[in-house]
């Protein structure tokens, strides 16, 4: 009896003090976003069509940004489905391109900048995070290396449909995944994420030469 009193006391003391510093944890944490907010607000001055509301997070961002990228698992799997939801597919139903097309998308970073023409097509910006084919002088490494996805992963119908839907919403199979919403965000029309897919997978394409 004694030995469970004391383990009470314990916890209870334990309880008191830590309760107080995992709060003013969460405050800092609070006022440490809304500093970083700030100066996001100070630094990037709108101008053109670069406007200062796209630094706003929407919820699913909000999820990701407040649990560390980790949102709990019973909720994960529901927060992808609602992504893959808004999945549109192009009206022909067929979803490979022409991988020459799609080059130029991928190889191509411009787009929603104040200096770029106002409407003109954004590029994928794939090259930024991905290696594509051995000719690139330079590619990022954020997302794994695409070169030889076709030819290691097979052009099959079911391939063709995660490679579009990965380009669409990235979020659907990874909800906190560093690849930008390409389709969910607008930037990237069925026809076009359909030249992409050609390029990833279409066995005549540089990236699985
Ligand atoms: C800001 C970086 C970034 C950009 C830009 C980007 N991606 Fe990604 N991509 C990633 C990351 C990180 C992953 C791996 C994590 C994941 O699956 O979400 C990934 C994964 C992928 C995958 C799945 C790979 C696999 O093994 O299943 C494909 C396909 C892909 N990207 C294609 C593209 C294409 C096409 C573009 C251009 C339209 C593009 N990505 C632009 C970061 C990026």
């Amino acid at each position: 009896m004694k030995n469970i009193t004391t383990r009470i006391a314990t916890i209870a003391a334990t309880l008191v003090v830590t309760a107080p510093l995992l709060l003013a944890d969460a405050r800092a944490d609070e006022n440490y976003r809304a500093r970083a907010f700030a100066m996001m607000e100070k630094d990037f001055s709108g101008k053109g069509q670069a406007t200062v509301d796209r630094i706003q997070a929407d919820g699913l961002q909000t999820i990701c940004n407040r649990t560390g990228n980790k949102p709990p698992a019973e909720i994960t799997k529901q927060l992808e489905a609602d992504q893959a939801a808004g999945i549109k597919f192009p009206a022909d139903g067929k979803l490979m391109g022409n991988w020459k097309e799609g080059e130029k998308i991928a190889q191509s970073g411009t787009g929603f900048t104040w200096n770029d023409e106002r409407g003109a097509p954004p590029g994928g910006n794939c090259y930024n995070c991905h290696q594509l084919a051995p000719k690139e002088l330079s590619f990022g490494t954020v997302g794994p290396s695409l070169y030889q996805f076709g030819k290691l992963r097979g052009n099959t119908v079911e391939m063709q449909q995660y490679v579009y839907k990965k380009i669409f919403n990235s979020k659907a199979f990874n909800v906190c995944s560093e690849m930008p919403r390409f389709g969910h965000i607008g930037a990237l029309e069925p026809e076009r994420i359909k030249h992409l897919v050609a390029l990833i997978l279409d066995p005549e394409s540089p990236v699985n030469k």
